[in-house]
């Protein structure tokens, strides 16, 4: 994944709880890339899992809870360095669309190495609307916790939850968003 993502990471955890716990978790990770990241930079997504694995095992929270809170976190981060055009985006629903069919190609062109997800419209109406999040990755539960993060951008109420999760015995994630 894109350097981004791990310098986002880590200004996360610095957040939460400091320089030297990053430091700490960077001692045991022995990383390839000693954590030595850059925005430009491109890292082997393993390296992002052995971090969370580490804050999961020192913290006592589980992966999904890492992935979720890192998700809502990040977005308004994602929203600073979003393409023109992206800050016309309202509504949830109307947002989500346009990162499958504006904002997550759009970065692609821009970054041919970035590695996105892609998204199937499966259902919608006025109040809900479900998604396939489709990515090797499998970062569902960061996926959930950027919608979180959208909607507190968006000043919207709303529910995530997956009505099916391949983390779960399921054979895919469905994402369902419902405003309430
Ligand atoms: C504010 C506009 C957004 C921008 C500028 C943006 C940009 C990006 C960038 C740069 C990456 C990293 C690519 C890489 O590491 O190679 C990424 C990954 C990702 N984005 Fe977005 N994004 C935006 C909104 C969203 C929203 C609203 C969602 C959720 C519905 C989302 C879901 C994801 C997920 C789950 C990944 C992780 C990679 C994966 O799952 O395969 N993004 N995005």
């Amino acid at each position: 994944m894109k350097g981004i993502v791990f310098v986002k990471f880590n200004e996360f955890i610095e957040e939460l709880w400091g320089e030297d716990f990053w430091d700490e978790i960077l001692g045991e990770a022995e990383l390839p890339s000693e954590g030595i990241y850059t925005t430009v930079g491109t890292y082997d997504d393993l390296e992002l899992f052995t971090l969370i694995g580490l804050v999961v095992e020192k913290k006592n929270i589980s992966a999904k809870d890492v992935q979720f809170a890192f998700g809502t976190w990040v977005f308004k981060e994602l929203y600073n360095m979003a393409p023109k055009g992206v800050h016309d985006f309202k509504d949830i629903f109307e947002f989500l669309h346009a990162v499958q069919d504006f904002i997550h190609i759009e970065v692609k062109k821009l970054n041919p190495d970035a590695l996105i997800p892609e998204f199937e419209f499966l259902s919608e109406t006025s109040n809900k609307l479900s998604f396939h999040y489709q990515s090797p990755r499998q970062l569902c539960f960061f996926c959930e916790g950027i919608v979180h993060g959208l909607a507190e951008h968006t000043g919207q109420k709303i529910k995530v939850s997956q009505s099916e999760c391949e983390h779960e015995g399921g054979h895919r994630c469905v994402l369902d968003v419902e405003k309430v």
